[in-house]
């Protein structure tokens, strides 16, 4: 089983889009039980709240399912559970790096490092913009998605 943990801020727009775009071409390829999926926030504004009506609307609209995601907050602990833990933007990466037992930071990264269509390394936060930001996340995420599983198979046998 390989285990991949998507990190943002609150867990209610960037990483839960993450999760729920990764877990949809994990089923496309038949992959769900060998690779789990999940993801959580630096912060805890927002725990046990769906995630950002925004980011469910803009996600339906391309038939991934946000709707069962509950925030909640990175600990020390996910870094025993999860391989990859990915997160959004530096912000993240600087939090997460903190929060890890040292021998475990090697396994934080930025999500966009999997990306091959943006130059970009970060997905930007859309919490304080409007729809089209939401959508512009959903490209940058599926891209690096997409990538991502591409990884995971050469490095994994699934
Ligand atoms: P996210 O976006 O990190 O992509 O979930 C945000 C959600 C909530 C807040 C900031 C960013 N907030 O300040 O509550």
């Amino acid at each position: 089983m390989v285990r991949v943990l998507f990190v943002c801020l609150g867990n209610i727009c960037r990483s839960p889009t993450a999760e729920g775009a990764f877990r949809k071409l994990v089923v496309e390829h038949g992959l769900e039980s060998m690779i789990e999926v999940d993801s959580a926030g630096t912060h805890g504004y927002h725990i046990n709240e769906p995630p950002d009506s925004r980011a469910v609307q803009a996600a339906a609209y391309r038939d991934i399912d946000l709707t069962t995601i509950r925030g909640r907050q990175a600990g020390a602990e996910d870094f025993d559970r999860f391989d990859y833990i990915l997160a959004m933007d530096a912000d993240n990466v600087r939090h997460l790096s903190k929060v890890a037992p040292p021998e475990m930071v090697h396994k934080v990264s930025l999500f966009m490092e999997y990306s091959s269509n943006y130059a970009e390394r970060e997905v930007p936060d859309p919490y304080w913009g409007g729809a089209s930001g939401f959508n512009r996340v959903l490209d940058m995420i599926e891209d690096a998605a997409t990538g991502l599983l591409r990884d995971i198979r050469s490095r994994h046998s699934v």
